[in-house]
Order: structure tokens, then C-alpha cells, then sequence
């Protein structure tokens, strides 16, 4: 079969992998991509937020799939014009991404699944804010209704702070269709527990889980500092509830899918399913609509499913049943390596050296995301999140080794990355409460 794949970051570099390993697979188009990717397929331009655009480009190349990483694209209803030209998707209709692209649209869709949820409120004016704080009381958690690309998200005991940080959502112009247009903020109870990733497949009607992962989303070690788009992550989670998955299955995945279904807006691509594991059992944080990143650089570095296949299964309503699903039976770790200056303002065009130096270490593979070539032809960092450096190995130990070695070998100046991806876990100091 021949592919489109619509995305430039480590999260699509992970993906082109892996649809580029599966024996289905003929071509591989990616658009835009980026120099890591170039080969693993045909690198071409395309304005990936017009679905006319991406719809034209799966027709002139005669795709058999579409497979849509980010979630902007998605909420845009790039995936409507795609099918729309009779080419089968990989990633939601524009209704259904309303889960990702209105966090009151996602409380709306769980209460009518009876989804276990933080409790929360959805507020359009400062006053209600003011109140829904008081209300729930410390730590606050200010949530941008719309889509923020991971930064929209405050967590705070500083009542000033959590006041403007809702005060700017609301300076925004437009909002969701259920809070009439307008924009809003979600304040919501605070959630203690460890947090978890899992990623389920979806056809419309069925779901298939893949393997639970973690995510580290403040830039500093211990969890220090700004939250970011995600710093490192690792699967599988050796300390998590042996039944953890069955139990996003039944009590969130598939009532979710369901419930979009009997609307009329069935969900075919990724629910990503974001998860506390509280003192009062498992609460949903937040729901993506597409593959998490950094999650997506593990979790596939050890399917050893044929991916293609699967994601073409789950476009054409055909996905099978879960327990087909093979895994290595090791860890993986990956660690991002970010520039300079991010999450902020960050400097771009620095040269980055050594990776293909890394990747002749056993079990390490280095993933792009913002990386170019400048005239010289020489690879230089042009984005926050430059790399993800990935390490498998037989447990977390090993996997932590080999993906920091891998970065002990690469260069790029002032660079940033955690120490401590995986660490807690490796050395069994992660308990849920
Ligand atoms: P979100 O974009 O909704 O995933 O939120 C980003 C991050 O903020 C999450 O990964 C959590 O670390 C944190 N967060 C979000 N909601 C809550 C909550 N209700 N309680 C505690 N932490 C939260
Ligand atoms: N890992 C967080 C996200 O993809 O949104």
C-alpha cells in the first residue's frame, strides 16, 4: 500500500519507522517531514492545515491511506475533505477531534459516558473563574478550553497566578460551539497520583489498546519548571495495576467511541486517553485525538505489530482483535533533546552533531523533529523540541542507559534534556495512592 503521512515532528519521525518497516507498506509520502525522515520516503510541501491541499496530494499520489499526526490538522477537518475524496483515514473527522479541540466538549462527551473525570467547571467570565477557584480551592488548575499545542495548562497554588493565566485564555477571540462561541476556561479539581498515557486504536466503533506509557511534561528534572509539549517518556509500566488497560478500556475508551457513535460522529484514529491514577481510582485528564509525543516514540519502538496495517484497519472499520497485538518484551526510554531558550522564546540554526554516532550504539535510534538542513547542507536545530534520542533494552535500567548515552554523543550547543526520564520508575519509586 502506498502512504501518506501528514506531520514534521519526532512523533511522525517514530511513525514514518514504523510504517516504513511494515512489509504492506510500498511508499511512504510525508508532508512536510523533516531531514530525518528523508530516508524513509518521498519528502513534499503541503499546507497540512487545507484539507483541499492534503486531499490533492492523496489523490495525485494515489494513496491508499492517510495517516494525520498533529491534532490541528484534525480539529481543521482535514480528515472530512480526505474522506470526503474517498480516501480512507487515519485520524478523526473535525466532530470528533472537538474532544481534543474543546476541553468542555470532552467534559460534555464524559459526563453523557459516565467517564470518571476531575470535577470541573467551564467558565466565559473572570468572576466565574474567581468562584470555581474558591470552590475547589488549592492547587488550582486553569485549563485553556481550546487547543494550545501542550502549554495551555497552569497548575498553581498561587491564586494570582491561576487568575491571570485565565484571564489571557479569555482575552482570546473565538471559542467552541458549547460555550455558544465564546472563549472559555476550565478550572478543575486538583488530581493527585501518577499520570499515564494510553493510546487506543479506534474504528469507528471498536476500540484496540496499545501499550500504557509515561510522559514528563515540565522541562526541569524533579519536575521542575514549565510545563512543555513533553520532555521524555517510557513504557511499559512495570508498577502500574496489571489490569490498568482493560480498565481504560471498558470504563473510558470504549464508552467514549461509543457514545461518539450514537451522535453520529464515530471516532476512526487515535484516542489518546491521558489519565491520573488518584487515591479515588482512575480520572481522565485529558483526551488527545492523534499520538502523543514524546509517548509515540516509545510505545512504537516496541509494537512489533505491522503498523500500516493496523492503522489501515482501523481508517476502513476492519480493526482486529486486541489480543493480535505482539510487543517486545523490553523497555523503551526516550529522552527529548530540546534548545535552548524552550519553552520559551528559543534560538534556532545551532548545528547538531553526532547522531548517527549515537545510533551505532546497541538498541538506540535517533528520532527528528526540529531539525533542517542550512545552505551548507549541514544539519542545524530550527525548532523548541530538536530530537527525541529513544533506548531499548530488557528493563528500564537498560533502556535508561542506552538512551543517555546515545545523547552523551551528540552535540548541540546549550541544549537541554532531563536526567531523570524513567528514573523513578527504574528504581521503583512510583506508587499509586
Ligand atoms: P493537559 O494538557 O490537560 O494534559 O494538562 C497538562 C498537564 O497538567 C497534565 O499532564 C498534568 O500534569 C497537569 N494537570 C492537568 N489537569 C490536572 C488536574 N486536574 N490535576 C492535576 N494536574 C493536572
Ligand atoms: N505527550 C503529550 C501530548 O502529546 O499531548
Amino acid at each position: 500500500m502506498k502512504i501518506l503521512l501528514i506531520g514534521s515532528g519526532a512523533r511522525e519521525h517514530a511513525l514514518a519507522r514504523a510504517l516504513a518497516a511494515d512489509p504492506a507498506t510500498d511508499a511512504l509520502v510525508i508532508a512536510p517531514g523533516n531531514p530525518g525522515m528523508a530516508d524513509l520516503g518521498e519528502l513534499l510541501d503541503v499546507d497540512a492545515l487545507s484539507g483541499e491541499d492534503v486531499a490533492d496530494l492523496a489523490v495525485a499520489h494515489e494513496v491508499d491511506l492517510v495517516v494525520v499526526g498533529p491534532e490541528a490538522p484534525l480539529v481543521a477537518g482535514v480528515g472530512d475533505t480526505v474522506r470526503a475524496a474517498g480516501i480512507p483515514v487515519f485520524g478523526p473527522d473535525a466532530a470528533a477531534a472537538r474532544l481534543e479541540g474543546s476541553k468542555a466538549y470532552a467534559k460534555e462527551i464524559m459526563a453523557l459516558a459516565e467517564v470518571p473525570t476531575a470535577m470541573a467547571r467551564v467558565c466565559t467570565t473572570i468572576e466565574q473563574v474567581a468562584d470555581a477557584l474558591d470552590a475547589f480551592g488549592a492547587p488550582h488548575v486553569v485549563k485553556d478550553d481550546g487547543l494550545a499545542a501542550g502549554k495551555g495548562v497552569v497548575v498553581t497554588s498561587d491564586r494570582e497566578e491561576a487568575l491571570a493565566h485565565a484571564a489571557q485564555c479569555l482575552a482570546g477571540t473565538s471559542g467552541d460551539a458549547s460555550t455558544g462561541g465564546q472563549p472559555a476556561v476550565v478550572i478543575e479539581e486538583f488530581l493527585d497520583g501518577p499520570e499515564v498515557s494510553l493510546f487506543c486504536l479506534a474504528d469507528g466503533e471498536r476500540v484496540v489498546p496499545l501499550a500504557p506509557a509515561q510522559d514528563f511534561k515540565r522541562i526541569g528534572d524533579d519536575d521542575a519548571g514549565p510545563n512543555t509539549g513533553g520532555m521524555g517518556a517510557y513504557s511499559p509500566l512495570d508498577w502500574a495495576p496489571e489490569d490498568l488497560t482493560q480498565q481504560v478500556v471498558e470504563r473510558v475508551a470504549q464508552p467514549v467511541v461509543t457514545e461518539l457513535a450514537r451522535r453520529g460522529t464515530p471516532f476512526v484514529g487515535l484516542l489518546y486517553c491521558g489519565l491520573a491514577l488518584t487515591s479515588r481510582g482512575l480520572r481522565v485528564i485529558e483526551f488527545n485525538v492523534r499520538f502523543g509525543d514524546p509517548e509515540t516514540q516509545v510505545v512504537l519502538a516496541r509494537l512489533r505489530t505491522p503498523l500500516a496495517g493496523l492503522l489501515l484497519a482501523a481508517a476502513t472499520g476492519n480493526l482486529p482483535d486486541p489480543d493480535a497485538l505482539r510487543w517486545d518484551s523490553g523497555s523503551a526510554v526516550g529522552v527529548v533533546v530540546a534548545s535552548h531558550g524552550y519553552p520559551g522564546k528559543v534560538r534556532t540554526g545551532d548545528a547538531i552533531t553526532g547522531t548517527a554516532d549515537a545510533e551505532r550504539i546497541d538498541g538506540v535510534h535517533v528520532l527528528h523533529a526540529g531539525t533542517s538542513r542550512d545552505d551548507e547542507g549541514t544539519l542545524v536545530s530550527s525548532g523548541g523540541r530538536v530530537l527525541t534520542v529513544v533506548g531499548l533494552g530488557d528493563d528500564l535500567d537498560a533502556a535508561r542507559g542506552a538512551a543517555y548515552a546515545g545523547i552523551e554523543r551528540i552535540s548541540l550547543a546549550d541544549a537541554q534534556w532531563r536526567t531523570d526520564i524513567a528514573r523513578a520508575a527504574a528504581e521503583g519509586r512510583i506508587t499509586v495512592p
